[in-house]
């Protein structure tokens, strides 16, 4: 039986793997310090699935905890998920983002090390390819660290630059790179899904939260991108489906397969304006919206080509727009303040 460490496993997209590890009959370890995520997350993955999951509220910049976690535990592969993740505040606060998510990384790294534990998936972001010369994106696309306009993808940028390097030093390393596209959606129970704090900086949770009435009016940033409705375009990705891919990571890496990347999206894009539309049929309720400016760092459109995942993985996004919107509308409705 596999025990797979799971860091930031009670965040959005780690809570969600962490329930398809289960139910794909995986021991699942979580380490998360829960700063931006809470506890709660673990009784709703318990019930969903009826298994347990080991939880150790622990700080990747405390090397000493990892390390008493990896002498307690039989580990056999890590899903590396822990980070922080918000664009504008990574600007503000980079010293923060490239301790924790460095730092953090780099004490992970060692630790496996340490403990021969040479497994790991890593979850990267499409915005490792910056502003993209053409669509739909290949994984052979440059890393275009000189059109990443904030620390966050920096961060993205470095570890995959870190990890790279290690691999090439070290070839009995099995690492997979998992750019994701836009998550969006929830698990259809509506037991868990996004839960950021305070004003949600990305599309969907503010959607929602404008929905179930926490928020006036989405703003729309920009309608005059170079795009059909003007509005920005992005690969959205129902949650679920990424974390089926991750499972899917893990057989790869199974076959000892050195180095892999993979784009993780669905190979369309949806502009704002069609998200808006398709919520709103989801919800049953008018969205307010207004147009406003441009946000700084947005670029006009974004979608993978999902192929290489595809033929090497088996993997393929089945959950399409209504499902997302389904879903996200289910677990705001029923949960219209969170995990409390
Ligand atoms: N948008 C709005 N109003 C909002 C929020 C977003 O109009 O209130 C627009 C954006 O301008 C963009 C689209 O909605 O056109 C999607 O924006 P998000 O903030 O939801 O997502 P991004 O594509 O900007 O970024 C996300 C993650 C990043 C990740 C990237 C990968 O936040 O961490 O996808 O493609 F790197």
């Amino acid at each position: 039986m596999s025990n797979i460490l799971v860091t930031g496993g009670c965040g959005f997209i780690g809570s969600h793997t962490t329930v398809s590890l289960l139910e794909a009959g995986y021991n699942v370890i979580v380490i998360d310090n829960l700063v931006n995520s809470s506890k709660k997350v673990l009784e709703r993955i318990e019930k969903i699935t009826k298994k347990n999951v080991k939880f150790y509220q622990e700080d990747l910049l405390d090397g000493k905890a990892l390390n008493d976690i990896y002498e307690k535990e039989e580990i056999t592969s890590v899903i590396h998920f822990a980070a922080l993740k918000a664009v504008s505040e990574s600007c503000e606060i980079p010293l923060v983002y490239f301790n924790n998510n460095i730092t953090g990384t780099i004490n992970l790294l060692k630790t496996m090390e340490r403990n021969n534990v040479k497994s790991l998936v890593f979850s990267s972001s499409a915005t490792v390819y910056g502003k993209p010369a053409t669509v739909p994106i290949s994984e052979d696309f440059p890393i275009a660290a000189l059109t990443v306009s904030n620390p966050y993808g920096r961060t993205k940028i470095m570890i995959e630059d870190m990890l790279r390097d290690i691999y090439k030093a070290d070839s009995t390393w099995n690492i997979a790179l998992l750019r994701y596209f836009n998550p969006i959606g929830a698990h259809e129970s509506g037991e868990i899904g996004e839960n950021p704090n305070g004003i949600p900086n990305n599309l969907l949770p503010y959607v929602a939260k404008v929905a179930v009435g926490e928020l006036e009016c989405v703003n729309v940033y920009g309608d005059d991108y170079d795009t059909p409705d003007g509005t920005g375009v992005r690969d959205y990705i129902h949650v679920v489906d990424l974390a089926e891919g991750h499972i899917k990571a893990l057989e790869k890496l199974k076959t000892n397969p050195g180095l892999v990347t993979y784009n993780l999206g669905t190979g369309t894009g949806y502009s704002v304006l069609e998200i808006i539309k398709n919520f709103e049929k989801a919800c049953g309720k008018k969205i307010p919206y207004k147009i406003a400016e441009r946000r700084k760092g947005d670029i006009d459109t974004c979608y993978a080509n999902p192929e290489k995942a595809r033929l090497e993985l088996g993997f393929e996004a089945k959950r399409g727009i209504d499902k997302m919107c389904e879903d996200a509308w289910r677990w705001q409705s029923k949960n219209p303040k969170g995990y409390c």
